[in-house]
This record gives structure tokens, sequence and C-alpha cells, in this order.
């Protein structure tokens, strides 16, 4: 029964779209308090004719096709036994929204992410129902109710696509013996997991705006009100917003992953429940790999940048057969769809993907600048390597480092009297960057070159030992890498440590032996003429990093 429950809060807001305002946190936790509700409750799959009809009427015909065919009527609606907390809190996370800077449908989860609901639980609705391949030409697919009905009445030869048989108890599930009949061009089917999660929204939202040639592709990360009871999410930017932002993202690889993990999973499926208080938690079965702080690298080995082209493009196909009055696609040719396909993955891949994810100062709840904060003049040519020292262990959960940030933001600010935080930017090893000062703002990192390079700090004492791998490969790789795409780094960068430029051990003998092999690795600089070197960054009467 529970894998009525997604569709259940899809119908519910139909019901009452008018949004109330949720009293419980916008967090995580509370949607696993849903789930779980929702889960013990027998009486769901009882759903009425006036809820399909609603769902027919204002679901889209995409999610229409790829989430709910084949949902079997009469059905009845009923949200009774939900909490009037809860039934509030369901029907403001779905959907999800981007509105005069404000992001609707998204929650903080424990790892210090923000995650948007709706893909993530359309991708657990097909991992729970069956994921499977769509071809992108209509004739060949029968609406749900035809199949329903060749499933009753003759078996399954009707149905040559939709794998899935009708239960007793009006259930669906996946069916070994019904095998596509139909062979279309592997190339042009659709991933219907794929699809609802992620290469739908990729694909619409690199398409050319109404009246305008310019995609609003991938959009901006935000701040909660408050941490510990968060209700409102505004984003960094609201220029031109896409509804693609990185709470969307999140959102949708989760459900990808999560989705994936379902339909390859024996039935019967885990509660779902306990399926997300892992994934959000130490990791699903006891992985520690498998949890929501790695999904870009586990996003990665899902989906690569190839066959993501092929889904965008088979998505927006789609699309076009089902909504042929969209008028963002109605004339553009396969070929055009196709160009569309291509940049949205590649942005995606290396803009997003393939790069390290970095949680705003928001979100570990810097104190303000103090004072009036230097702009760099980007592009920089250098990475000046530190390790912290102070705190000495690494920190491994989202409440630890962002506590690790404070407490350093509170030495650097009350104890040495800069302005700020010193570093850039600081790896924790949960898996995330925390930005200090960022790619904007002169830093106080390392004294005398403030203005020439980005200070990337690492959390721990990395004299005797070394960060643990993937925090090694953030910051050799893939934190350089998207650095110098975004235009914030010279490609001829320069990785130097510390105490190749101050008289430091810094950043630890361990850590400064294995950053002189790195490829960008460079000697200090040579003794330069008058001025070079002398970007004063602080105001004379401070201490200097
Ligand atoms: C399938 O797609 C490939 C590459 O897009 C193409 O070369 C081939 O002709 C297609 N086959 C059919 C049967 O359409
Ligand atoms: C949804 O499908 C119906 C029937 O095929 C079509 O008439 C309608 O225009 C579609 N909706 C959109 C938004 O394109
Ligand atoms: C699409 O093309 C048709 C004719 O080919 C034209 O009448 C219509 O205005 C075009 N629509 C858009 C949105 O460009
Ligand atoms: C850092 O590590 C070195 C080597 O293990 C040790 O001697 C030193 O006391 C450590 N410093 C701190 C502050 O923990």
């Amino acid at each position: 029964m529970l894998l009525w429950g997604c569709l259940f809060i899809v119908l519910d807001v139909l019901l009452w779209p008018e949004s109330r305002a949720a009293s419980l946190p916008l967090q995580m936790d509370s949607v696993i308090q849903i789930l779980a509700q929702l889960e013990q409750e027998e009486s769901i799959l009882q759903l009425t004719a006036p809820g399909l009809l609603l769902m027919s009427g204002s679901a889209n015909n995409f999610s229409q096709h790829l989430l709910f065919s084949g949902v079997p009527s009469p059905m009845q609606l009923k949200l009774d036994f939900l909490s009037p907390e809860l039934q509030a809190l369901a029907t403001s996370l779905i959907p999800h929204g981007v509105d005069s800077g404000q992001e609707h449908g998204v929650v903080l989860a424990p790892d210090g992410s923000t995650v948007a609901v709706e893909p993530l639980l359309a991708g657990l609705e097909v991992g729970l129902r069956g994921r499977r391949s769509i071809p992108i030409s209509l004739e060949f697919i029968a609406s749900p109710s035809e199949v329903i009905a060749a499933h009753k009445k003759e078996g399954p030869t009707l149905a040559p696509q939709v794998s899935m048989t009708l239960q007793d108890d009006g259930n669906i599930s996946p069916d070994p013996t019904i095998l596509p009949t139909v062979q279309t061009n592997s190339s042009t089917d659709v991933d219907n997991l794929l699809a609802v999660t992620l290469t739908k929204a990729l694909g619409v939202a690199f398409l050319p705006g109404p009246g305008t040639h310019t995609p609003k592709g991938l959009g901006p990360d935000g701040c909660w009100d408050q941490i510990s009871a968060p209700k409102t999410f505004s984003l960094l930017y609201s220029e031109a917003p896409s509804a693609l932002t990185v709470a969307f993202l999140h959102g949708a690889l989760d459900g990808a992953l999560l989705g994936d993990y379902l339909s390859r999973h024996p039935k019967p499926s885990p509660p779902l429940s306990h399926l997300l208080a892992q994934y959000y938690g130490a990791g699903v079965e006891g992985d520690p790999q498998f949890r929501s702080n790695f999904r870009r690298d586990n996003g990665a080995s899902l989906i690569s940048q190839e066959s993501l082209v092929q889904q965008i493009e088979g998505s927006l196909l789609l699309l076009q057969e089902l909504e042929p009055s969209n008028s963002q696609l109605k004339n553009l040719s396969q070929d055009q769809l196709a160009e569309v396909a291509t940049q949205a993955a590649k942005e995606f891949t290396e803009a997003f993907l393939e790069c390290p994810a970095i949680l705003p100062r928001c979100r570990w709840q810097a104190a303000p600048y103090r004072g009036t904060p230097k702009m760099l003049k980007l592009p920089l040519g250098f990475l000046y390597v530190h390790h912290t020292y102070e705190p000495n262990q690494p920190c491994t959960s989202f409440s630890q480092c962002a506590a690790d940030m404070r407490s350093m933001q509170r030495f650097h600010q009350d104890i040495r009297g800069w302005d700020d935080i010193g570093y850039s930017f600081v790896a924790g090893a949960d898996g995330y960057v925390y930005e200090g000062r960022g790619w904007r703002w002169v830093g106080a990192h390392t004294l005398g070159h403030n203005s020439l390079g980005f200070g990337v700090s690492i959390i721990g004492n990395y004299t005797a030992t070394l960060p643990a791998a993937r925090v090694l490969s953030t910051v050799r790789d893939s934190l350089p890498r998207c650095a110098l795409r975004a235009g914030y780094l010279r490609p001829d960068y320069t990785v130097q440590g510390h105490r190749q430029l101050v008289r430091t051990e810094c950043p630890g003998d361990a850590l400064y032996r294995q950053i002189s092999t790195w490829p960008h690795f460079g000697p200090p600089p040579q003794p330069a003429g008058p001025g070079t070197l002398s970007a004063v960054v602080f105001p004379r009467r401070r201490r200097k990093a």
C-alpha cells in the first residue's frame, strides 16, 4: 500500500490547491513522518473516481503518463488519518516551484543540503511501481485504462510495453512474464525513472524561453530563514529564476538514486520512511557511500553524460507528443531538441554533477562580515592549500563541520581581529565544501597573497596523516576544475602550500608532501619587482594571516 503514499500527497494537493501554511518545520524528518504515517494506513488504496478525475484534469500530461498510467479506478481520497499538521505540510511540499525569490516544496536534510520533495517522491513512486523503458512514439502506447482492461479481460498480450500486472488488491506490480513486444530504436526509449526525476526538467530548463533565445539553465542554491526550524527558503539570487535550482537537482538525483535502488531491491520493498532515514543519515543498509552526502558521485555512476543526452532528448520528444500545445516545444525539430539535450547534459554534468557540493555561508550560520569586503579581480592564478590544525580532527557530519566553521570564524573575528573567517573555502570530510569568503571576496589566509589566490583549507591536522582520498581529490581536481570552468581561476593556475609563502608549518608535512605531487603544484614565486606582492588587504592595525 505504501506505493500510494507518494501519489496520495499529489492528489491531496489537487484537492486543496490553495496553499496552507505548514506548521511543521520544513525538514526531511517531517517528510519521513508523513511517509511513516501513510505506510501504516491500509485505507489508502481506496481512492475514488473524483480523485482520478482531478488527477486527469490537473496533473500535466507528462507525469500523468509516466507516473500514473495504470492507476486503477475508482479511487477514494482520504487524508483524515494524517494529523492536521502533517496534512498542511503535505500540501505545502508539492508542487516544487520558484516564485519572487523564494523556492517552494523544499526541505532541509540532515546533511545540510536542501532537497525538493516532488522529484524525490516521483523517483520513489517509479521505484516502487516499476521502472520501465518507454518508446517515444505514442502510437505504441495504450492508454492506462486500456492496459488495465486488457489485463483483466485477455491477459497480458495487448500490453506491449507496460510490464505490470494488476493484483487482486488493486496493487500493480512489475510482471516479469510480460516483455515488451514492440522494438523501437533503443536510443530513443525513455527511462521513466530518469524522465520523472531529472531529464524532462533538465530539457525544459534548456529550451529557448518564450520570446527569448536564452535558456534559463541551472539555478542557484538558497538560504533558510533559520536552520533549527526552517520555514522559508530564499534563493541566493533571483534574476531570471530557473526551476532547476540546486535543491531541485538534489531532489531529482536522490529520487533517481533511490528509485533505482528500489527497482533493483527484491520485493517487498523496505518501508520508505526507513529508507529515507538511512539515506539522509548514516547510509542505506549501513553503506556510508550510499547516502545523500555523496549524491553527485553516485549520480555520476548511475548515468553517463552520453546516455543523459539521449534521455533528455527522449524526454523532450515524449513531452512534445504528450503536450502538443506546449508553446516552448511547438516548432522545434528533433535536431533542435538534440542540440538542447546536448547542452543541458553538458552543463548539468560539468557544472553540477562533477563539481564539489558547496554549502553556502548561511547554511553553517556564519556571522556577518565585519566591515566592507574587498572584491577580487577574477580570474586568479593561485590556489593556496592549508590545514586548519585546530580543529585537529576531520569533521564527518554537517552539524560537526558547521560547528567547526562557526568556531573558526569566531576565532578569526574575535581573537585575530579579522573581518571574517580567513579562508575562501574549507573542505570537510562529510562530502561537502563550506563557503568561507567565497569566490568573489578577498580572504585572509596567505599573508601578502590574499588578492592573488583562493585559500582552501582542509579541516584537520595533517602533520603526520593525510586527509581522506575523497577530500584530496576535491581540492586537487574538482574544485579547481569547476572554478576554472566558471571563470574564477586561470587555466594556468598554480597550487601552493601555505608554507611556501609564509613562515609556517601549514599545511602540515604529510599534506605538503602530497600536494607537491599534484599536477598544478608550483614553486614559490620568484622575488618580484616592488609592488607585485604588496597587495594590502586589511587595515594596518590588524594582524594578518
Ligand atoms: C537507431 O538509431 C541509430 C543512431 O541514432 C541510427 O543510426 C539507426 O538507423 C536507428 N535505427 C532505426 C531502426 O531507426
Ligand atoms: C494533453 O493531452 C491532451 C490529449 O492528448 C491534449 O489535448 C492536450 O493539449 C495536452 N496538454 C498539453 C498541455 O499539451
Ligand atoms: C509555429 O509554426 C507555425 C507555422 O509553421 C506558426 O503559425 C506558429 O506561429 C509557430 N509558433 C511559434 C510559437 O513559433
Ligand atoms: C598535530 O599532529 C602532530 C603529529 O601527530 C602532533 O604532534 C601535534 O600535537 C598535533 N597538533 C594538534 C594541535 O593536535
